[in-house]
């Protein structure tokens, strides 16, 4: 789980500086240190060091200065995208070349998001300005690379902060109506609890590739790669499987590791970062590594699940018509990037006290994430009339937000389902099949495909 001071390290716009004027540097430092949305993470003097940095670092954004000696700004810009896609550049441009319109679509062209004018000495540069620049540059890209527009299809995502409300019945049965509403229709389920999933069995198919079998292509994901490790569980539908148990173990074993909260590790942590800061030497004691090292594994293995998640669902959302996203019942850096890209996220919601707050928490997080309001409803699952609370007490706590489907409480008709792994969407017509299919005609009209470019 995360602490709220992992939160917000990890919601910061990190920005990397290009400029030798060491003026510049530190106020543009100070500024992104003060404010809460952006972090500082270097500054580099020259532009083959600040393209190693990009390599090495990938920051969200890059201030670069115009009058890097040597350099050709717009030059390093376009080596920069190149080098590393998602990065968004913002020219610092010394007052003369500002006015000068050609340059102007020049930058533009080649992707630069921004171009601020910044005059020695500086005293004119303003904080909100600067701050607003990055944010907006980083929300520019963010766009982009998520792929809203990219692709025709369609990701519907299933949360809930709380488990065992049946985020998982909900998400297979809603991808296998969605696929019986159309014969050419192509529908993924894709199990993104990576650290705890199982759908495979849920839905009575024993995986044995995962999703981790991407991180190779990562690069470049397509639909035979997607379809390799995804067997179909269905007419038009497939399932994508979380990682198998025996890889969990390992990168969960990686990511869960207690031992990060020790106090005297916190402290040796906080002294590295001031030292890094003050830009002095930094050392560590040979019984300080060990400990080190695995910290910076656990940072890798994070980030690579985190682009494995974004790009996979990017693949997806280009080479199937609805991608029906399972989720675990926790906050990380997966569940997170899959919230952003969705066309919809579904909350799911039962009709009891524990569940409904965890369904508040939930919008709030949503909101605070930034995920529109259009793109949130609710599902309530197991309902029933003996149930204290109503729908309509339901609709009245979250009003605001569309109660997109309601699933009612049926052990009896889910158990044979639930011992041979079979979709309840997919026979006759009982009440909870029809819930299904009412479901998906609704998700179908809130999020329609698309029409293929
Ligand atoms: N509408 C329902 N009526 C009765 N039982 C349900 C219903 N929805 C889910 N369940 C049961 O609740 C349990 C938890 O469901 P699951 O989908 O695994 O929840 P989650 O993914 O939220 O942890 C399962 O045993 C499932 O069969
Ligand atoms: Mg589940």
């Amino acid at each position: 789980m995360l602490t709220s001071f992992d939160w917000q390290l990890q919601r910061k716009i990190r920005v990397l500086i290009a400029t030798d004027d060491t003026a510049l540097s530190e106020r543009l430092w100070a500024f992104l240190e003060q404010s809460g949305e952006t972090r500082p993470i270097a500054t580099s003097t020259n532009g083959r060091d600040c393209l190693e940095m990009l390599k090495n670092q990938a920051p969200d954004v890059m201030l670069v200065a115009d009058n890097l000696p040597g350099e050709d700004v717009i030059d390093l810009c376009r080596e920069a995208i190149h080098i590393h896609p998602r990065i968004a550049p913002i020219i610092l441009s010394n007052g003369t070349r500002y006015r000068d319109a050609e340059y102007l679509h020049t930058a533009l062209d080649v992707g630069v998001c921004d171009l601020l004018k910044v005059e020695p000495p500086y005293a004119e540069l303003r904080f909100q300005h600067i701050i607003s620049s990055i944010t907006q540059a980083y929300n520019l890209i963010q766009e982009r690379v998520s792929g809203v527009g990219g692709g025709i299809g369609r990701v519907i995502s299933l949360f809930s902060l709380k488990g065992g409300v049946g985020t998982s019945t909900v998400a297979a049965n809603l991808a296998m109506a969605l696929s019986h509403q159309d014969d050419r229709r192509r529908v993924m389920l894709a199990d993104f609890n990576w650290r705890f999933g199982g759908l495979d069995a849920a839905v009575g198919h024993v995986a044995h590739q995962s999703v981790l079998e991407l991180i190779p292509v990562l690069d470049g994901i397509t639909r035979t790669d997607l379809e390799s490790i995804a067997p179909p569980i269905g007419n038009g539908l497939r399932l994508l499987p979380a990682p198998l148990d025996s890889e969990r173990t390992e990168f969960t074993r990686d990511l869960l590791e207690r031992e990060v909260l020790e106090d005297d590790r916190a402290t040796m942590i906080d002294d590295l970062l001031m030292r890094i800061r003050e830009r002095r030497s930094v050392q560590i004691d040979a019984d300080k590594t060990d400990y080190l090292e695995m910290l910076l594994k656990k940072e890798k293995i994070k980030q690579i699940l985190s682009v494995l998640a974004r790009r996979t669902l990017q693949s997806l959302r280009r080479n199937y018509h609805y991608i029906t996203v399972d989720t675990g019942a926790y906050m990380d850096d997966v569940a997170l990037t899959t919230l952003e890209m969705s066309d919809l996220v579904l909350l799911v919601c039962t009709p009891d006290v524990p569940s409904i707050r965890a369904t508040r928490a939930a919008l709030t997080l949503l909101t605070d994430l930034g995920v529109s309001r259009e793109s949130i409803g609710y599902v309530v699952n197991r309902s029933s009339r003996k149930s204290e609370i109503s729908l309509d007490d339901i609709r009245s706590l979250f009003t605001g937000y569309e109660m997109i489907g309601e699933v009612p409480a049926d052990y009896r008709a889910l158990q044979p389902f639930a011992n041979t792994g079979a979709l309840i969407a997919e026979a006759g017509d009982s009440p909870m099949a029809r819930s299904f299919r009412k479901l998906a005609s609704q998700v179908q009209e809130r999020t329609p495909i698309a029409r293929a470019a």
